[in-house]
């Protein structure tokens, strides 16, 4: 999948005119590809109890769940069977995230993580000023979800 980075930028750039950060005064957007062509974004979104604060990334994976998968493809003639409706959301395959200045900012250390899961493994393609990255190198030996299931305690 071809990816339009300038594309991205600017909508990351449109969602952090949209954060609400009275307290840092660092509005922060981040957009992502999705794995069926969507784009989707969020902005950072703080509170007077400042460790509510949401970062561009939570609205980001909240959106990217909240969207769900793509309503499938109307079908064409003659008529093939339906695939089955997905339900899974899409896998994020490319994320930018700018600050109010439009220019990319790297995703703090919480949100590589959950930046790891939404996009299903650290193949993630990460927008930086030197160019794009791959989420592994900005995370590299992530905890996972393979990690809790070898690890966990049975009750
Ligand atoms: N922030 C984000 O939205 N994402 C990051 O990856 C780094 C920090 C926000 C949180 C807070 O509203 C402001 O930037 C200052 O830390």
């Amino acid at each position: 999948m071809s990816i339009d980075w300038p594309l991205l930028r600017a909508a990351a750039t449109t969602a952090a005119d949209r954060a609400y950060a009275p307290y840092s005064g660092l509005r922060v957007g981040a957009a992502g590809l999705t794995s069926d062509g969507r784009i989707i974004a969020g902005c950072n979104v703080e509170n007077a109890s400042y460790g509510l604060t949401l970062c561009a990334e939570c609205g980001l994976v909240s959106a990217l769940h909240g969207a769900g998968a793509a309503p499938p493809a109307p079908p064409a003639p003659p008529v093939t069977p339906a695939p089955a409706p997905a339900t899974d959301p899409p896998a994020l395959v490319a994320v930018s995230i700018v600050a109010g200045d439009g220019a990319p900012l790297l995703p703090c250390g919480r949100c590589r993580q959950l930046l790891l899961e939404a996009a299903r493994g650290g193949a993630l393609l990460v927008d930086t000023a030197q160019g794009p990255v791959e989420l592994d190198h900005l995370l590299p030996a992530a905890f996972t979800s393979t990690d809790l299931a070898a690890r966990r305690e049975p009750r």
